[in-house]
Formats: structure tokens, sequence, C-alpha cells
């Protein structure tokens, strides 16, 4: 007989009588809901039920609308892709399991073996990695650039035919402002696609979709989802090409579980808030930080100094909350100030309600040598700070104990120093040099 509650169930359906089967079709019965839930539900399942195997086959096949597994797509996740290409100013999204799901899928989607990528030399330390990595084993050559320099790009564009011009809207770890405008007019007038990391600036701050990129690519780890308790990644673009971008995902399976969609989600309807104060907060704590002594440079887009000031003040709503300095004394000292700030999270990430600060040499670019470092602008003092939504002035009052303490530590080493060389130069005969039996043993170096 057929389940009067289950619309596919039809007559002359088995009427279940074993005790197991009873409770899987009772455990698997939807609720009925005749009223919109105000919120996306979980669709936490991975099949999806068709009337019949010809359904099965379009759904699968993409020939009808619908959904047959979780790999292909979800109610949930579709949801979330939809509503991030929304805000980008895009006809479609897809949504990966992690921001670099997204990267790879969107590369992948459009290189093949053969191809040439010029991209920005200041990118996120595994999107370089992959480029340079993963991409180049496959046989993708990639060439980097200063992107801020549009004439070190079209040279770049100009020497060979290149497949793909890639930038990142605020680059990590140095702050450096694309201009959207000027390189989607490069990237195609020499037959490129534009592709845009946009995740430091989020689609409240930038839409490069709507500036002429191909493809904008977004890690909803960072701001969109904004909690740091969740993966994501987005990519957003004309429904043509987003559709090839789902087909090489369902080829490779970096699918996004709905519980990580449902919770990215919920980010999006404060970003705008999230982003007005992250904005103004670094503002302010960067405005603060350029008049510290010992503080030898500040990046951020809403400062004058801003190399890139000019792009930012046309291409961003606000200067966001990614901001880097650099202080005096190279790593160590950047080290110091780092272990004595007491609010924001000594971690990787970025884009959270917290505030969080991190050395890149050791942690985001720890994959590129010293050489690469000094080309992307990584100084060794350099420190990131994603500032958060605490109060600016307890963010204030600890950086400045941070910055006075490690100020001390290290002016007390350089005593301490002068005095033990001072010592040890006054113990010495001055007209001999030391006989190598007396020399002291030498420390080993701390790995
Ligand atoms: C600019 C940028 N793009 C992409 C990613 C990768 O995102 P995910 O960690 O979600 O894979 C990161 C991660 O830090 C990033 O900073």
């Amino acid at each position: 007989m057929a389940d009067p509650e289950n619309p596919r169930h039809r007559a002359g359906d088995v009427t279940p009588r074993g005790f197991t089967t009873r409770a899987i079709r009772a455990a698997h019965r939807l609720p009925v809901v005749d009223q919109h839930p105000t919120s996306v539900p979980i669709y936490q399942t991975v099949t999806f039920a068709a009337a019949d195997a010809a359904e099965l086959g379009a759904v699968a096949n993409r020939q009808v609308p619908g959904y047959a597994y979780g790999r292909l797509d979800n109610p949930t996740v579709a949801a979330f892709a939809a509503a991030v290409a929304e805000l980008e100013g895009a006809e479609a999204g897809f949504a990966f399991a992690s921001g670099m799901g997204a990267i790879h899928a969107a590369l992948g989607t459009v290189l093949s073996a053969g191809d040439r990528v010029v991209a920005t030399q200041t990118s996120y330390g595994t999107t370089r990695a992959l480029l340079s990595g993963v991409l180049a084993r496959l046989g993708v050559t990639t060439v980097f650039v200063d992107i801020t320099d549009l004439g070190a790009v079209e040279a770049a564009l100009a020497a060979a035919p290149t497949r793909v011009l890639y930038a990142e809207t605020i680059a990590n770890p140095t702050i450096v402002v694309a201009d959207h405008v000027a390189l989607a007019d490069l990237a195609h007038r020499y037959g490129a696609l534009y592709l845009v990391d946009n995740t430091f600036a989020s689609p409240y701050l930038c839409r490069p979709a709507e500036l002429g990129a191909d493809l904008v690519m977004e890690s909803a780890t960072k701001y969109l989802a904004g909690h740091g308790d969740v993966m994501a990644g987005v990519v957003s673009g004309p429904t043509s090409l987003v559709h090839r971008v789902r087909d090489f995902q369902v080829d490779t399976g970096a699918s996004l579980d709905p519980h990580a969609a449902f919770l990215a989600m919920r980010g999006l309807s404060t970003l705008a808030l999230r982003m007005e104060r992250h904005s103004a907060t670094a503002a302010a704590l960067g405005a603060w930080l350029e008049a510290q002594p010992g503080v030898l440079r500040v990046w951020h887009p809403g400062l004058d100094s801003h190399p890139q000031h000019e792009v930012a003040r046309r291409l961003l709503t606000r200067g966001g909350g990614m901001l880097a300095f650099e202080v005096e004394g190279g790593r160590a000292a950047g080290e110091a100030v780092i272990d004595r700030l007491s609010i924001p999270v000594r971690t990787a990430s970025l884009g959270s309600v917290y505030s969080i600060v991190s050395h890149p040499p050791s942690t985001t670019h720890r994959q590129l040598d010293d050489s690469e470092l000094e080309a992307a602008g990584i100084s060794a003092g350099l420190l990131r700070c994603s500032v958060g939504l605490e109060d600016l002035e307890d963010l204030l009052a600890d950086f400045e104990q941070a910055l006075e303490a490690a100020a001390k530590a290290s002016s007390a080493s350089h005593l301490g120093a002068a005095a033990t060389a001072g010592v040890a130069a006054a113990s010495q005969p001055r007209d001999l040099a030391p006989a190598p039996v007396e020399a002291p043993p030498v420390e080993p170096t701390p790995a």
C-alpha cells in the first residue's frame, strides 16, 4: 500500500512489515512544512530520491534542475553559493570545502597543459605553491610579476600567449591593492581571462566581477563566514563558466558540507556591519601605529601613506580589516611584539571576530625562500594583523604595552650583549689574538 505521507510512493507499493524496514522508513519520512522556514534548512543528506530512473539520469547529467548526490550539489550549499554570487554581482556561484578548493577549481577549469599564467608576486603562499608546484608539474607555466606595475604586467602578457592573469584584491601579506579595472582591461586585450582572489576584501569592500574579472574566488573561511569556525570557498562568475567549474568539482571532489554552508551563510547577514567595524578599527590602529617609535612602516589601504591609496579610494568601499607593520629589529623584535600581545590570537588565519597576529615569513609564506620573500616585499620583521571586532581602546592599550615591553627587552639584551663584549675585550691581551685552545665553546644554534 502507498505511504500517504510520501508523494513518491505509488499504488501497488509493498507495505513493509519488518521492524527494520519500518524503522528506516519512519526515520526518513520528511516533515510536511506549510510555513516557510526563516533560515535555509541544513539538507544533511547525501542522496536525493528521484521519481524514476529517467529523472535520476536527467538530474545527474544536469539536463533538468534538481539534486541527485551530495558531491554534485546540495540545496543548502547551492543557496550559500547563490547568495555569495549575488553579493559579488555575478550571475552564478559554486561552493567548495575551502578557499583553496575554490582557487584550484577555478584555475583547473580554465587551464590545460602548455598554458601560461601571469600572476601577482604577492599572493597567498599556498596559491603560489599551487601555481609553481602542482600546476607546474601538470605543464602550466607561471610568471610572477609586480601587479602594481602595469607596464610590467603588460610586458609579461605581451611576451607570450597567456591564458590567465591572476591577482588578489588586497594581497597577503603586504596589503597590496590591485587595480582591477586596469588589470581586467589588460588581460582581455591580450586574450587572457582575469581571475581574482577577493578574500581580503570580501564583496562588501570590492566586487571584482563588476570591474571586469571573469571569475572571483573567495575563501569564505575568512570574512564571509567571519567567526573562525568554518572552512568554505566560493567561485562566482558567468553561468556558463561556473557550470564548467562545477563539472571540475564533480570530478575532483572538494564538496562543501551542508552544515558548513549553513554556518557560512549565517555570516553573510552581518558582513556589512562587521566589515565597517573591522575597517574603522584597523584604520585607527594603523594611524596610531604609524606614530609609534620602533614601528618602521605600516600598510593599510586607508592610510595616505599606502602605496596604492589612490587605487583603494577608487575601488574599495572601506580600507578593510587587514594591516601589516614592520618593527625595528627584524624577526626577533617582531616575534617579541607578537609574544607580548594579549588580546589578538597568535595564529595563521584572518577575517574573524577576534583579532589575529601572525608573522608571515614563518606561517602563510613559509613556502617562500629568502629571495622569493624579498621579491614579494616581505621583510623579516613584518607582522600581519587581522583586526577583529574588539573595542579600539583595548587594542590600542594592548599594542602599546606590547611595543614597549618588546623595546625594553630588546634594549636590555643589547646592553647585556655590549657588557659581555666589553668584559671579554677587556680581559684579552690587546696585542695578542687568543690562543685556539682558550676560545670559548660555540653554543649550538637552536633549530
Ligand atoms: C588570500 C587567501 N586566499 C585563499 C586562502 C585559502 O583559503 P582556505 O584556507 O579557506 O583554503 C587564504 C587562506 O589564508 C588566503 O589568505
